[in-house]
């Protein structure tokens, strides 16, 4: 469905952001892009839904392309139009509208019957909304609001749903209620996503497949199963060693800079 080939985005002229990236999204499939903070994850999926331009950003070389068609130069409501929406890094909500005004600006592009459709798939979703949707979203949790980004994402129908750390700044059990709507949205409705995370053990454990970047390369890529139980994966992504116990971190660190993997 989506497949990215030799990618390079640069910013101005200096900063080579993403050097040599290539990727598959398959259709219904759930793909994991992973990697330390600066690795190039948000600058991907910025390409991909048309922000790129407008943070100064641009494609140096290689093509995305969605069903066939090149995404090259593409703007914002047109990549949403072909069905592709992404949920950005920190939510990016309008605190002091309403979570009901949230949702139903993801959805400018459907008529009211769809709307309703989608807002009450959504409340079955995340029940906690349903009794908040008059309430300002700047007054929610930081869960709530990663719900909200999430519902007004899926408001907008898209066929290729795209997420960026969502998981930040959130505690576990909230997270895991994220990652089980992730797991249900594919299954009951066989939503495609791309999902930026740093917490790679979340990530692999819902994904078919996984690249992690480092430096705007693949550093590794293949099944999100075989990912999770590579050594030096483990130790440099999970903080874990090969007894399944956490690595303190000063051995993480002193690890990270000498992995290497081929592409
Ligand atoms: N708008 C921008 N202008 C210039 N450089 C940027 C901009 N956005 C990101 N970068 C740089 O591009 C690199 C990759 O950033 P980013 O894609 O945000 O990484 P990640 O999401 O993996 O943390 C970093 O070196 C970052 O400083
Ligand atoms: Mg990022």
């Amino acid at each position: 469905m989506l497949r990215i080939e030799h990618l390079r985005i640069t910013y101005g002229n200096a900063v080579e952001a993403v050097r040599d990236l290539s990727l598959d999204v398959p259709a219904g499939g759930i793909v994991a892009l992973l990697g330390a903070n600066g690795a190039g994850k948000s600058t991907v999926l910025k390409a991909i839904s048309g922000v790129l331009a407008a943070e100064g950003g641009r494609i140096a070389g290689g093509d995305i392309a969605f069903e066939g068609a090149s995404l090259r130069g593409i703007r914002a409501d047109d990549a949403v139009r072909r069905g592709i929406v992404q949920v950005p890094e920190g939510r990016r909500l309008f605190a002091r509208l309403t979570v009901a005004e949230n949702l139903s600006i993801g959805g400018f592009l459907r008529g009211a019957a769809e709307r309703a459709d989608t807002l009450a798939r959504i409340l079955d979703l995340f029940p906690p909304l349903t009794d908040k949707l008059s309430r300002a979203a700047g007054l929610l949790s930081g869960g709530e609001q990663q719900m909200v980004a999430l519902g007004r994402a899926l408001m907008a129908r898209p066929r290729l749903l795209m997420l960026d750390e969502p998981s930040l700044g959130l505690a576990p059990v909230i997270t895991g209620e994220i990652f089980a709507a992730l797991a249900r949205l594919r299954g009951e409705l066989g939503l495609t996503i791309l999902l930026i995370e740093q917490n790679a053990s979340r990530a692999l454990a819902l994904a078919d497949r996984a690249t992690v970047m480092e430096g705007g390369r693949v550093a590794a890529s293949g099944a999100a199963a075989a990912l999770a139980a590579d050594p030096m994966i483990r130790a440099h992504y999970l903080g874990l060693s090969d007894s399944g116990t956490r690595r303190n971190v000063r051995e993480a660190v002193a690890l990270a800079p000498r992995v290497r993997w081929p592409a």
